[in-house]
């Protein structure tokens, strides 16, 4: 396996093909943070407006702080799992009162954080710090269960940590950013749950999944 042919093409790929969206117009942690909580059960295009009004209303970490229970129930209205914005202030005032409003660049001190799980710290530490942190979701998992064949249960809940450890080895350290970001392309755009798209694929070349024609077969999910 060409680990440094697959990062540069796969990087590539996406610093030419991704998609326009507010939340990659800057780096700063707290509207990656916002971001990345809205799209943990919400779809890009529901997302995009819900995420341009809260980023007027709640431009700092401060700003969010300070907003009332009912000033950031009516900003997520619509979006649902309303535990999510709670569990955000929660920490965003933790991060204002504990760390000078700054969001912590390290994973011990950010998974501390209410609402702050392993793929979330991932998406925080890589897109907005740089730090090459693997960003596990169920999208990630599918693209690389395809493009190194692993046939581990990504139902399970164990499977997770697998694909983290492979990941700290395959993670750009040139362009973690463009590298986690890429996959979640991918996984959006072209390696879709049922029919991926290989033909356009930008690293079906070292797609084991693709070689052996079993694409369609992967990820291995079991139902429970
Ligand atoms: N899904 C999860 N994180 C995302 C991101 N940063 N961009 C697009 N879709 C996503």
């Amino acid at each position: 396996f060409d680990m440094n042919g697959f990062q540069r093409d796969l990087i590539d790929w996406f610093r030419e093909n991704q998609r326009v969206l507010p939340w990659r117009q800057s780096k700063d942690a707290y509207r990656v943070w916002v971001s990345e909580i809205m799209l943990q059960q919400t779809r890009v295009d529901t997302v995009i407006p819900y995420y341009l009004a809260f980023m007027r209303e709640f431009p700092t970490p401060e700003a969010l702080a300070t907003a009332t229970e009912d000033q950031i129930l009516k900003a997520w209205e619509g979006l649902g799992y309303y535990s999510r914005v709670r569990n955000l202030q929660t920490a965003v005032r933790e991060v204002v009162e504990e760390y000078g409003g700054k969001v912590p660049d390290t994973r011990e001190e950010i998974s501390t954080l209410k609402g702050v799980g392993p793929y979330t710290a991932g998406a925080i530490l890589s897109i907005a710090y740089g730090k090459p942190e693997p960003a596990v979701d169920g999208n990630v998992m599918r693209v690389l269960s395809r493009i190194l064949l692993i046939e581990e249960d990504i139902a399970k809940p164990a499977t997770r940590k697998i694909f983290e450890r492979i990941l700290y080895d395959l993670i750009s350290k040139e362009d973690p950013s463009s590298f986690n970001q890429g996959l979640m392309e991918l996984g959006a755009l072209i390696c879709t749950p049922t029919s991926p798209g290989c033909l356009l694929c930008p690293v079906r070349e070292q797609c084991r999944a693709n070689h052996a024609g079993i694409q369609n077969t992967l990820p291995i999910k079991s139902k429970k």
